[in-house]
């Protein structure tokens, strides 16, 4: 069913101001944070005015009523992905979510299956956002494991032409991103993830650029772990989510109050997933404006958010290819592809652009997107990218044209 975008972006009070001396706000940095409806910011304030308390610590009502809303909060992400709710973990972001499996599998006793050392392998992509890279990284050092990845063609696709020596044998964990933060390409799971089950490695999905965009079931995807954060998806920042069928086979990673079973003053026990990862007061009120955020996109459904999202990329790829100087960064087909357009525009320095841009109203983001090698790999500075969702519409990709025609003539 066709968005009424009109009718959406009234749920969003920030499109009600202007940016520099009165102009409209043209929001294409999704990639980065999504914008938020006033029923996030409610469901938030809301948390705080009315049920503020301590969740799973007070006697009293008001942590009762903290309790089953952040409890609450926890099945609809559940539902959202296809999980069941002792799946989930709340962290304060998908980087934190990331380096929670990471520093777990540190913790792993040796001989278990999560358990790393020189003997094994770790497999990234090189179009991983910093965040899916560096904690493996960081792993690979602690254990002695070595670390591999897949490169990338220069139509922004993987290279799996590889895949049986990528993945080798030795391989224990492949970390990849469901769909890049830089070039909007689509993994291919299906491939990664059979010859991840061949030799018993665990497979990692940086889910932050699909979950906010498509129908996502992890039943379906066939991975161990998979990380999301709220932000991206209409919720607020602060809360992260880690999904995996497997948390009680990890040990945990932060520790402190509430995730424990047993305490003594020589050792502790754990609580079961997944309150063995929860040490701490958590993010209450934001895991509960992250509900909020999940019951809005159903509203809508997923489906059509896709569909939305992907009529949109189209038009956008085709109007910014009619830009003589302007050259895609990432793939030019739908096929696989998802809605973070990068490009580059003749000499123009993407900051330079990003500034003129940012002068008529028009929010992007420019740089390297956290995603160094890839950009080094594929040979630019840096990249402009807009990065779409729901509440965009064709006539902000004119305006977005129309200003890069313009800086063209500005900087010529
Ligand atoms: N990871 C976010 C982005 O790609 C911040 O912009």
């Amino acid at each position: 069913m066709p968005l009424d975008v009109a009718t959406i972006r009234q749920d969003f009070p920030i499109f009600r101001r202007t940016v520099r001396d009165g102009k409209k706000l043209i929001y294409l940095d999704s990639g980065a944070t999504s914008q938020k409806p006033e029923a996030v910011i409610q469901a938030e304030g809301d948390f705080y005015r009315l049920h503020n308390a301590a969740v799973h610590r007070g006697a009293h009502q008001l942590a009762e009523e903290a309790t089953d809303a952040y409890e609450g909060a926890r099945s609809k992400v559940a539902n959202f992905i296809g999980a069941q709710a002792e799946e989930i973990v709340f962290t304060k972001s998908a980087t934190e979510s990331i380096n929670l499996i990471a520093y777990a599998m540190s913790n792993a006793p040796t001989g278990s299956r999560f358990a790393l050392t020189s003997k094994d392998r770790i497999v990234v992509t090189e179009m991983e956002h910093h965040a899916n890279l560096i904690p493996w990284q960081q792993l690979a050092s602690r254990s002695g494991a070595k670390l591999s990845w897949f490169e990338v063609l220069p139509d922004g696709r993987l290279d799996l032409n590889s895949i049986n020596s990528v993945i080798s044998a030795d391989t224990k964990v492949v970390a990849i991103t469901h769909q890049s933060n830089v070039l909007g390409t689509v993994n291919p799971l299906e491939a990664i993830v059979a010859r991840a089950r061949e030799v018993g490695a665990v497979v990692v999905l940086d889910a932050c650029q699909s979950v906010p965009h498509m129908p996502i079931d992890v039943k379906k995807l066939g991975v161990d772990f998979l990380v999301f954060s709220g932000h991206k998806a209409l919720g607020p920042t602060g809360i992260g989510v880690l999904w995996s069928n497997q948390l009680d086979d990890l040990p945990p990673f932060l520790f402190g109050g509430s995730m424990i079973e047993n305490v003594t003053m020589e050792s502790a026990t754990w609580a079961p997933a997944p309150k063995r990862f929860e040490a701490g007061v958590p993010n209450m009120a934001q895991a509960v404006g992250l509900g909020a955020a999940l019951d809005y996109l159903n509203a809508i459904g997923m489906e059509n958010v896709f569909e939305h999202e992907m009529q949109l990329t189209k038009y956008f790829l085709e109007e910014l290819q009619k830009v003589p100087t302007l050259k895609i960064v990432g793939p030019l087909d739908l096929e696989n592809r998802g809605s973070c357009i990068s490009f580059t525009v003749g000499e123009i320095h993407p900051h330079d652009l990003g500034q003129y841009l940012d002068s008529q109203g028009i929010a992007v983001r420019t740089g390297h997107h956290c995603a160094w090698p890839l950009t080094r790999k594929l040979g630019v500075p840096a990249t402009t990218r807009a990065s779409l969702y729901l509440y965009n519409q064709e006539s902000e990709c004119d305006l977005l044209v129309k200003a890069i025609v313009d800086a063209q003539r500005y900087f010529a």
